[in-house]
């Protein structure tokens, strides 16, 4: 039975294939009516489902306009698909029957044909698909999210589902979330004041990457798709507290520029796949959030080399600027954006100061104060991507890590394990970046930040 159900309703027409397949003839569709223009003896309705930017005009006569047809109201039409002679569509359905399954109660907050600002969309997480602007976003997520697994599996990694309960820090940042079990009422109502749940503080994860590392001890190429939690304290328009990011590891690694390569690769093959399949989307999100269309930037990027440049060379560019007080071991956002602007494109920064930077990265063999690190920086946003060769030597290892929490880790270093390197990028920075939204949270369905937990 369920099968036969599941059948049906898989094989229900969208409206995007409606409207690729243009097969004239009888069509049942459902949608929400984004649009009514009454005229005379008919009214056009703009139905859509979401499944592409496009609507489906469907043209009802007046005598079956029901009288609970409002914007925004549940449909079920079906009638006769025909060539159409408006501007802009090659059909149009002609209704004969019309059903009302849920008329929309006034107010709505978001009245159609009128220009509503993303920070104002924000505040209605349960109406904000039926915009424009978000429902593209949600379209180019889903394409971006389907064109990185394609590529990994295209070119032999194997996707390794890393734990989001973790007992380690990977970055040593200190922004992690920790793991507490609600306190339960024993038999005589006193609250328990057991130990913790997992016997050792636990936390929500930073990056998977230690554990792709443990992984990448015996398959050679792994990558996670997975969320990341950081209590970041500020809020900026590129930071949440729960973001996706991707990360890689690679075995038998030992050249920061072969790493490099990965990440510039994989980010070009994502890009081409989006402007191929996405393209309408990716001009109706400009227009809808008024922003730069990027259609032709980013054609442009993935056919130029992204800049490479060290450290050292990056801090006397922003000295040369006589704009920037002294870098000591980090830039700030206002840095990374120079660097992109002036060199015009993604800009990949490499061999950085051990100070700033995590105690997993493997020291320089030119000099010891800077680790086989890369930070890529793209216009508009920033840092999108970090990675690193990963510390060999047991012996580094422990003289930078305390405690035992990770002794499993530089243990590793000892019983064969192979040079690794690895990246993680920012899933939604990389969105923000290919199609210019001002602010970060536009472009998870449903974002969290400091004080900010809707839904
Ligand atoms: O540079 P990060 O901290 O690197 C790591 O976590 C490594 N362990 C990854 C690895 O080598 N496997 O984070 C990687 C990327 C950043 O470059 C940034 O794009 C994104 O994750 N990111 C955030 N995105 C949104 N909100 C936040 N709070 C973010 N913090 C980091
Ligand atoms: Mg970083």
């Amino acid at each position: 039975m369920l099968g036969v159900l599941v059948r049906r309703y898989s094989t229900r027409q969208s409206i995007s294939e409606i409207l690729q397949q243009k097969s004239l003839g009888k069509c049942d569709v459902s949608g929400w009516v984004r649009n009514a223009r009454k005229q005379k003896e008919n009214t056009f309705l703009d139905l859509t489902d979401g499944s592409s930017f496009t609507h489906l005009q469907v043209v009802l006569p007046s005598s079956l306009v029901p009288h609970d047809l409002k914007n925004h109201s549940a449909l079920r039409v079906s009638g006769d698909l025909i060539a159409s002679n408006h501007k802009g569509q090659e059909v149009e359905l002609h209704a004969q029957e019309i059903k009302v399954i849920n008329s929309c109660e006034e107010p709505y907050p978001l009245q159609p044909r009128k220009h509503f600002s993303l920070n104002f969309v924000r505040q209605f997480p349960c109406y904000k698909s039926k915009t424009n602007s978000i429902s593209s976003i949600l379209r180019i997520r889903n394409r971006l999210t389907q064109a990185i697994h394609q590529y990994f599996q295209d070119n032999g990694y194997i996707q390794i589902h890393t734990p989001i309960l973790t007992s380690n820090d990977c970055e040593g940042g200190g922004e992690v979330f920790k793991i507490t079990e609600t306190k339960s009422k024993t038999k005589n109502n006193s609250e328990e004041t057991n130990l913790e749940y997992f016997d050792k503080p636990v936390f929500l994860t930073v990056s998977g990457q230690l554990h792709l590392e443990a992984i990448c001890n015996g398959i050679s190429k792994v990558y996670n798709f997975n969320p990341a939690f950081r209590a970041e304290k500020g809020r900026t328009r590129r930071h949440l507290s729960e973001f996706w990011m991707v990360e890689a590891e690679m075995a038998f690694v030992e050249d920061i520029h072969v790493l490099m390569d990965g990440i510039e690769e994989l980010i070009k093959n994502v890009t081409i796949n989006f402007l191929k399949y996405q393209a309408e989307d990716l001009k109706s999100f400009a227009k809808s959030a008024k922003v730069e269309d990027r259609t032709e930037i980013l054609r442009n990027m993935v056919s130029l080399g992204f800049h490479r440049i060290t450290f050292t060379e990056a801090c006397q560019m922003l000295s040369d600027a006589g704009q920037f007080d002294k870098v000591v071991d980090d830039f700030s956002r206002e840095h990374e954006l120079y660097l992109c602007k002036k060199l015009g494109g993604p800009v990949f920064v490499y061999n950085w100061p051990r100070s700033s930077k995590p105690f997993y990265m493997r020291t320089c063999q030119e000099d010891s104060d800077l680790v086989y690190c890369v930070d890529l920086l793209v216009p508009g946003v920033g840092e999108l991507c970090g990675g690193s060769l990963r510390e060999i030597s047991a012996t580094a290892l422990e003289s930078r890590v305390e405690g035992s929490e990770l002794e499993w880790y530089i243990d590793m270093r000892r019983k064969g394990s192979a040079p690794t390197a690895g990246f993680g990028l920012g899933f939604e920075r990389l969105i923000q970046w290919l199609i210019g939204a001002e602010n970060i949270k536009d472009t998870i369905p449903f974002y969290r930040s400091s004080h900010e937990c809707q839904l």
